[in-house]
């Protein structure tokens, strides 16, 4: 199958609507990989797999061991991972290191980071030396705290000007598309009307060049029962999990598993 590439990413600009899903482990990139365009191994990794309360407590370590898994068995999607909270706002050189361990140890395509204008500078010096960058805008998570929490972005024009200006900023860097997050609908609709690199919305407007989902929000396995309300469960995962762990409980405990087409030496299945 042929890999997509960052050219005919940005080559989608007011074209087919990108489809991206995040994804952290080999198992799930099989699944995903040829009906995705992107598969972002998404620092959303510190919740959805290890129960944090926010992204912050991510290492580039950990972002480098599950970009690895992904990278490894995608192969037709682009493959980007985020780069984690410190690993890339004290220095151009830190960011530099940062990107090139995620190159040389997973595989990966390109990266993502969080920020706008103040991430200029940084996004250039990375696109300069042949790192391809995906910029994140709108409701940065990694910055939930001074943000007051993961509040919807854009709601008046100050907030919305400036975003569009982060926008315009991480495109005038040379990122070759940019997550729009936790933006109002007119606001991400008009930052992507005004951009050449395609946009990829977040809880953002039907109208961006692209979509991103959470994959265990959407297949509804996170079984916390707390969904934001951007997330269209497209499956009820967790249910069917625990049905199916249920039915293996009751069956070891009153043993009809493992039958004898389950022991050895083995009988074929009826
Ligand atoms: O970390 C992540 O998964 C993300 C997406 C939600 C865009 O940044």
């Amino acid at each position: 199958m042929k890999r997509i590439t960052v050219p005919e990413i940005l080559a989608r600009k007011r074209a087919t609507p990108i489809v991206v899903l995040t994804c952290y482990t080999a198992p799930m990139a099989r699944i995903l990989d040829s009906h995705v365009d992107i598969l972002l191994v998404g620092d959303s990794l510190g919740m959805v797999v290890y129960g944090m309360d926010s992204t912050l407590g991510v290492t580039l370590d950990m972002m480098i061991v599950h970009g690895r898994a992904v990278a490894k068995e995608a192969k037709h999607a682009l493959v980007v991972i985020d780069l984690p909270f410190g690993s890339y706002q004290e220095s151009h050189e830190q960011a530099f290191a940062a990107c090139a361990r995620v190159m040389n140890e997973t595989g990966a395509h390109a990266v993502k980071l969080e920020g706008g204008v103040e991430m200029q500078s940084t996004i250039r010096f990375l696109v300069e030396r042949g790192i391809p960058v995906m910029g994140h805008v709108g409701l940065m998570p990694q910055r939930v705290h001074s943000m007051g929490g993961y509040k919807y972005q854009g709601r008046n024009e100050d907030e919305a000007n400036a975003i569009l200006q982060d926008a315009l900023a991480v495109q005038e860097a040379g990122a070759f598309s940019m997550v729009i997050e936790g933006v109002k609908e007119d606001v991400a609709r008009n930052i992507t009307s005004q951009l050449r690199v395609p946009s990829i919305g977040i809880g953002a407007s039907p109208a961006c060049d692209g979509q991103v989902l959470v994959v265990d929000d959407m297949l509804g396995l996170s079984g916390s029962g707390y969904t934001p309300s951007f997330v269209k469960h497209y499956a009820h995962l967790s249910q069917i999990i625990e049905q199916a762990v249920k039915t293996y409980g009751e069956e070891v405990r009153n043993r009809t598993f493992p039958s004898a087409e389950y022991c050895f030496p083995f009988k074929k299945k009826s």
